[in-house]
């Protein structure tokens, strides 16, 4: 009976020493789960769905609590989200922000209780209470439109005049700051010597903005473009700083008559990679993408989540670039894909990314 005892014994205590170093591992903490919160900005565009739900399902996994709230592209709606959040005991917040710079009241809140905030995708100004920030290299997203703009038209070799126009992101959106850049200093030069000619004139960050990345309002002010400057002459390439933006721009050319043998579209870009683009990519209605992997984004999150709660230092790349006017974020840049009818299925499918049947 006594051995009986003690073998009981023995076997409770490595069960009960292996359940500890499984929890240890995943959270840092006992068996309580740790909160994580997780602000997305709408579901309104495909990529944060994806986004959202990729974070939930890699934190769920590491054996997180997750709260995941999508705001609908109302900025007060993103605070109280994360005052809920805060009151419900998140440890971390993981926040992709509509207003970058309207969220330092309530992230001061968030870093009184201890809290702190990673900045998803999109920097957050403003505020010292953001430890990490996690993205793509957004420089990168707009040289790689503005270089593919550069080699279709042929412009190092002296071609044009070409009659070319821009739309860009909202202006509280930071990485526009960066896809407009980055996209301007491979092009302006053209513009200045007059390869490139922007019949709107409108040619500014501010001039060429598209509220919300609002596919609606990126269609509307092309309309007018095409309506006011483009009735004798025809338009041959858009500079469209994502895929939503550049969906509405589509639309609003297929209107003025685009999309035909007679009238070819013109090279269009975007972002993001979304089903919509890539079909309207394999179409021939948009000439390429930038794909940006959410997938190898969410788990970057989440390994900078595990370093907060294990008291560690997560891994950067970046101490220089990302000043949000209060410090230099340190950053994890991850590297964005260009995306066109000759590489897709090689980058979506076969990647896993999506189905052969969601692009048909
Ligand atoms: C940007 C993001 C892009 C695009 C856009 C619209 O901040 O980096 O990938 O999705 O917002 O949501």
């Amino acid at each position: 009976m006594k051995r009986f005892i003690g073998i009981a014994l023995v076997v409770v205590m490595v069960i009960s020493m292996v359940g500890c170093t499984t929890t240890e591992t995943d959270t840092g903490t006992d068996s309580k789960k740790v909160t994580v919160g997780v602000s997305m900005p709408t579901k309104s565009l495909q990529r944060w769905n994806q986004d959202g739900e990729n974070m939930k399902k890699i934190l769920e996994e590491k054996g997180y609590e997750v709260e995941l709230e999508f705001a609908e592209n109302k900025t007060e709606s993103q605070i109280s989200q994360i005052e809920n959040m805060i009151t419900k005991g998140a440890e971390v917040i993981v926040v992709a922000a509509i207003d970058g710079s309207a969220l330092t009241n309530v992230l001061d809140s968030a870093k009184k209780d201890g809290i702190e905030i990673i900045a998803y995708d999109r920097l957050i100004m403003n505020t010292d209470a953001v430890s990490y920030y996690a993205t793509f290299d957004n420089y990168n997203v707009g040289k790689i439109q503005g270089e593919y703009i550069e080699e279709k038209l042929g412009l190092k070799d002296g071609n044009g005049p070409f009659n070319f126009e821009i739309a860009t992101g909202p202006l509280d959106d930071n990485n526009v700051v960066f896809f407009y850049g980055g996209a301007m200093d491979v092009l302006q030069k053209y513009i200045d010597n007059g390869q490139l000619v922007v019949r709107s004139g409108q040619t500014t960050r501010e001039q060429a903005a598209t509220p919300n990345w609002d596919e609606q309002e990126a269609q509307a002010r092309m309309d007018n473009i095409l309506t006011a400057h483009y009735t004798d002459e025809r338009i041959d390439a858009v500079l469209c700083s994502n895929d939503s933006v550049s969906l509405g721009v589509q639309s609003a050319l297929k209107s003025a008559g685009y999309g035909t043998s007679d009238k070819p579209m013109p090279i269009l870009t975007g972002q993001d990679a979304n089903i919509a683009n890539v079909k309207a990519i394999i179409a021939g209605d948009q000439s390429m993408s930038v794909f940006k992997d959410t997938r190898a984004l969410a788990e970057k999150v989440a390994e900078m989540v595990d370093a907060i709660v294990n008291g560690e230092e997560a891994e950067v790349n970046d101490t220089e670039t990302y000043f949000n006017g209060v410090k230099v974020v340190p950053a994890y840049l991850l590297e964005p894909k260009f995306v066109d009818k000759t590489n897709y299925k090689e980058l979506l499918i076969d990647s896993g990314y999506y189905t052969e049947d969601q692009l048909r």
